[in-house]
């Protein structure tokens, strides 16, 4: 049995993800910050397996989290760490850039950092450890209908694979995961169609089987991901044309 923490593990991909790994017969930590959802989670986790934790804590709140996951850690020892917290948003009044910037980045990027940080020591020491983290298909470009969600993923991209470098000489893994449109909170609030879809429940199964190989890159559906290899091929000029077509969101 492995003790599995996940951030934002109240609805999406964190929510599908935590129950796969309880049907598996592991002990599940899921948080969030809104206290009903999180317990609703909860409850419909306990169905397929009673080791379900439940916490209320904003991934943005570095000292909560700290000491919160130095205390799970103490008492079950953290296996598989998956950041997954994440939000995103559109913006295209530049007035409110500043403050888009701010809230994306405090919660994709920093709030990423607050969940592996205090934990990376402890798994240097034991040699033993996995670390995931969630970001996407929009960290290969630069976008204009998601300009601070694509960069904070982005920023994600190039943290994920500098720790595993890194983390490789401790024993310690760490993925990177890429999903394309996924159903969630966060795609329904997009008018837009959305190429190549899937459910959450299908996301979390292949991210639970590139885990188990331990692969570093973790991309999908291979639709999604075939049509980012073509653009990434193209001359910038030409990609550029194509990203200013797209739907902001
Ligand atoms: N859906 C997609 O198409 C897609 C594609 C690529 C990448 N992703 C990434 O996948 C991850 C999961 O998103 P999702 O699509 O599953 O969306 P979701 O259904 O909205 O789930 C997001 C989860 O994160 C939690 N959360 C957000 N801000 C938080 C904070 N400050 N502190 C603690 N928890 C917080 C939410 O809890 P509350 O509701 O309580 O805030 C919720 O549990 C994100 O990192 C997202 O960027 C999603």
């Amino acid at each position: 049995m492995k003790t599995v923490f996940i951030t934002g593990g109240s609805s999406g991909i964190g929510f599908s993800l935590a129950q796969n790994y309880i049907s598996r017969g592991d002990r599940v930590i899921i948080t969030g910050r809104t206290e009903a959802k999180l317990n609703e989670a909860k409850q419909k986790l306990l169905q397929f397996g009673d080791k379900v934790i439940a916490k209320l804590i904003d991934v943005k709140d570095e000292k909560a989290m700290s000491e919160y996951l130095l205390e799970v850690d103490n008492e079950y020892t953290i296996d598989i760490l998956i950041a997954n917290a994440g939000v995103s948003a559109g913006v295209t009044n530049i007035e409110d850039f500043h403050s888009t910037a701010k809230e994306i980045f405090d919660i994709n990027v920093y709030g990423v950092f607050n969940t592996v940080h205090p934990l990376l020591k402890k798994m240097q020491e034991r040699k033993k450890g996995q670390i995931v983290l969630i970001c996407s298909m929009s960290a290969f470009f630069g976008l204009t209908s998601a300009v601070f969600y694509a960069s904070s993923k982005a920023a994600i991209k190039s943290y994920g694979e500098g720790l595993r470098i890194l983390m490789s000489d401790y024993n310690v893994d760490v993925s990177t995961v890429f999903p394309g449109f996924v159903e969630s909170n966060i795609t329904r609030a997009n008018k837009f169609g959305m190429p190549f879809l899937i459910g959450a429940e299908q996301a979390a199964s292949i991210i639970i089987q590139g885990l188990d190989k331990k692969k570093g890159y973790i991309l999908f559906p291979l639709r999604m991901r075939l049509l980012i290899g073509f653009l990434a091929h193209l001359p910038f000029s030409w990609r550029e044309k194509i990203l200013k077509r797209l739907p902001h969101k």
